[in-house]
């Protein structure tokens, strides 16, 4: 384990897997969020999700996410943007990841808020 891989710390590859299904199984069973998600490849989406995830905590990065192209056109709000957001934390709490992970993580991710609603939620 290095200083600051979170990755590592936490468990690698099946720690990321889990929180990401328990994550979209929570989202998926929000009626606010679930028809952002009604025409999507969720399978596609979990993987990208577990990769995104695990890159920002130290682990490899397998790929380059242009994250303001993925989300762009489809009407996400702050709100939406937040109930997103509550459901990661939720699911970190679930599996009583760690309080200093938690933040760390959370942050990088709150760091995206303008490329996920970068449209403005139109
Ligand atoms: C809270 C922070 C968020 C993070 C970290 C995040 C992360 C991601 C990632 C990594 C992808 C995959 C991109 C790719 O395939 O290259 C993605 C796609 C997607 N996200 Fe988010 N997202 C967030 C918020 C949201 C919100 C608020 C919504 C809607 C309410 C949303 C809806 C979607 C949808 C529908 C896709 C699928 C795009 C596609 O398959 O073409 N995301 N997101």
């Amino acid at each position: 384990m290095t200083g600051n891989n979170l990755y590592e710390e936490l468990g690698g590859k099946p720690t990321f897997e889990a929180l990401v299904d328990y994550f979209y199984a929570q989202v998926l069973l929000d009626f606010e969020l679930k028809p952002f998600f009604e025409n999507i490849d969720m399978k596609r989406l979990r993987d990208h999700q577990v990769q995104f995830l695990a890159a920002i905590a130290g682990g490899p990065a397998k790929r380059e996410v242009d994250m303001a192209k993925a989300h762009k056109g489809r009407g996400i709000n702050e709100a939406a943007f937040n109930r997103v957001a509550g459901h990661l934390v939720k699911a970190m709490e679930h599996f009583k990841v760690p309080e200093h992970a938690k933040s760390q993580l959370l942050d990088a991710v709150l760091g995206y808020k303008d490329q996920v609603i970068q449209d403005g939620g139109k």
